[in-house]
């Protein structure tokens, strides 16, 4: 069945999302190359796109190995978003192997209409069984960031004093931890 004109939909990684994820990631840098305020911590300089392949390389190993849950946005046929939750401990058995560390882009043009809430209910339930914490940290200055971690019950636990530093100006970040061995609210 075909998807309607628009509409968002949420599906695993796959091997073709290569080139359309790393380019929603340079998109990132040239925002913050005008001056926009994308509240993201990125690196000095723009990835190559050798990079980037070895970067998606790496993700896609750590989903195949069971150390990381994905979910894309795709809309009329385009990744429009990632969220990732990576293990933190090298394995699941680990003694820090049951904690994953949440990361999330969209596309600019694709903020605010819900696409990062859709995203986040089905990797949080992907995540049940794999990650009993997800935690995070966001620019204290990302309001629809926060929003949308509070949202999904993750509550802060830290305040990092100048975690970024932007062109000589110095950012505040917030971490947040969501339990995961605490029912579902689905029940
Ligand atoms: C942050 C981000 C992932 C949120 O995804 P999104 O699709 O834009 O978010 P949603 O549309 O699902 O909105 C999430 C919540 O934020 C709220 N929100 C939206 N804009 C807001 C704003 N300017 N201030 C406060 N809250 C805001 C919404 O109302 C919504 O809550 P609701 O459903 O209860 O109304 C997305 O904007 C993004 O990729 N931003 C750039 C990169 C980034 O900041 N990544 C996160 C780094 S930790």
């Amino acid at each position: 069945m075909t998807e309607p004109a628009g509409a968002v939909k949420v599906r695993p990684l796959e091997w073709r999302d290569c080139s359309e994820l790393g380019e929603n990631y340079r998109l990132a840098y040239r925002e913050r190359d005008r001056g926009e305020p994308i509240w993201l911590h990125l690196l000095g300089t723009v990835p190559s796109v050798p990079d980037e392949v070895t970067w998606f390389s790496g993700l896609y190993r750590a989903v195949l190995a069971g150390n990381a849950v994905c979910r894309v946005a795709e809309v009329d046929g385009r990744a429009v978003g990632l969220v990732s939750v990576h293990r933190v401990g090298p394995d699941r058995d680990a003694e820090n192997g049951h904690v994953g560390e949440l990361g999330i882009l969209i596309h600019p043009e694709h903020r605010g209409r819900g696409i990062g809430s859709t995203l986040f209910a089905s990797v949080l339930e992907a995540c049940r069984g794999t990650f009993e914490l997800v935690r995070l940290s966001v620019f204290s200055e990302n309001a629809r960031g926060i929003a949308l971690y509070r949202k999904f019950g993750f509550v802060p636990y830290g305040h990092l004093p100048a975690h970024a530093r932007r062109a000589g100006k110095y950012y505040d970040a917030e971490l947040m931890i969501l339990d995961l061995r605490a029912p579902s609210p689905k029940g």
